[in-house]
């Protein structure tokens, strides 16, 4: 089997691209990543030289590049997980959101439409519901929730969604979708919540919670979600949607204060800061149709899981310590400066 995995050298496609080659030996992947700030081979050092492993640095809005790939390579299944993937970018910069989200995925499906394919899966995720009220626990996303976007980001996740079912009715090309709750774990860009304050506080510097940091998540483990678009892939059904997610909703404070407690220091070093524009308040999945129709759910609770990604962190500071040295600090204070 071939799968060409897109977005590999990011957080997701990276614990993704592991997963996978250790998993099935005789699989060949071929990962296609363009290297934005968010990509980086670092998370791939240890397959690089893999005989089964290997890497185009390529866009997947760019129609030739792409269609040049699938013509070398003659794929059997394509995950993409290629994306523009932070919610504040999307609000500073919406255009690249729409070419790599929505574009980007219009390429890539034509190039499908034109080598075939066994199955194409796009990564969504679980924002393109909109949100959920704080008073209303009893409330979950389902596969039925109405699509009902709030930020840029999400909107162009969902003009995907889109475009990848009308390819499917129209073109029968044979796809599925995956909506996620919110990731975490190794290889987490530190422009994300739990990454940026476990460095924060490692750093002794101030951890900025948006808002009265009430807004909440439902988090999941990253190998949880890798396990669950592998079954997905293999015996999902064609033209399904299917959510992923299970029952480990936190506050943003609550998870803060988690960090704070595993390292050992103050609270005092939350900031509460100005709230994100258009801050959804709260995600929580149904994820029954999975559970049922595949066996799927979480093995990793949070407890578990905040752990281990503590000392992730704690054993692998080259690779965030890199990060944060360079343009990221140009970032931090474009978007936290005068917050
Ligand atoms: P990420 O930002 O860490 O990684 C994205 C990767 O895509 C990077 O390696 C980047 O270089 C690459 N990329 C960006 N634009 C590209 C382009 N035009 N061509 C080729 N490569 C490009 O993102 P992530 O958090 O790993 O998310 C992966 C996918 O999962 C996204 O589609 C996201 O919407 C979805 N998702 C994420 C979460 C989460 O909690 N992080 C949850 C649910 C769904
Ligand atoms: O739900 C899935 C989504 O989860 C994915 O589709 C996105 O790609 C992924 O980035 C994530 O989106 P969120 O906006 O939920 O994640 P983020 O880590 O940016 O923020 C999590 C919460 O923490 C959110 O309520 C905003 C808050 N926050 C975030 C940052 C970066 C803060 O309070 N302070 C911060 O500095």
């Amino acid at each position: 089997m071939k799968i060409v995995v897109t977005g590999g050298a990011g957080f997701i496609g990276g614990n993704f691209v592991h997963y996978i080659i250790n998993k099935y030996k005789d699989y060949k992947i071929i990962c296609v990543d363009s290297l934005t700030y968010a990509g980086n081979m670092e998370t791939l050092d240890s397959v690089k030289d893999n005989p089964n492993f290997s890497f185009y640095k390529i866009d997947i809005a760019d129609r030739e590049e792409v269609f040049n790939m699938f013509e070398n390579e003659k794929p059997d299944i394509v995950v993409n997980f290629a994306a523009e993937s932070h919610v504040d970018r999307s609000i500073e910069d919406p255009g690249i959101f729409l070419k790599t989200n929505v574009m980007g995925t219009g390429v890539l499906l034509d190039a499908c439409r034109k080598y075939g394919i066994k199955r194409y899966h796009q990564v969504s995720t679980d924002e393109v519901y909109g949100d959920l009220p704080l008073d209303r626990p009893d409330l979950f996303f389902t596969e039925e929730t109405p699509l009902h976007t709030s930020s840029p980001y999400s909107a162009s996740k969902a003009s995907a969604d889109l475009l990848v079912g009308a390819y499917y009715r129209t073109f029968k090309v044979p796809v599925t979708i995956s909506r996620c709750s919110n990731n975490y774990g190794p290889y987490h860009f530190p422009e994300k919540l739990i990454p940026l304050m476990i460095a924060n506080a490692l750093n002794d510097k101030e951890l900025p919670v948006y808002g009265t940091g009430e807004n909440v998540r439902d988090w999941l483990y990253v190998e949880d979600h890798c396990r669950a678009i592998d079954l997905i892939i293999h015996k999902g059904t064609v033209g399904e949607v299917y959510n992923i997610g299970g029952h480990n909703e936190r506050t943003n404070l609550e998870v803060v204060k988690t960090i704070l407690r595993e390292l050992g220091k103050s609270e005092d070093l939350i900031k509460y800061v100005t709230d994100r524009a258009g801050h959804d308040m709260r995600y929580a999945i149904d994820p029954t149709k999975i559970n049922n129709e595949l066996g799927w759910l979480p093995t990793t609770t949070f407890d578990e899981g905040i752990k281990k990604t503590i000392k992730w962190y704690l054993d692998n500071r080259h690779w965030w310590e890199n990060i944060i040295s360079g343009e990221y600090q140009n970032y931090y204070e474009k978007m936290y400066g005068s917050r």
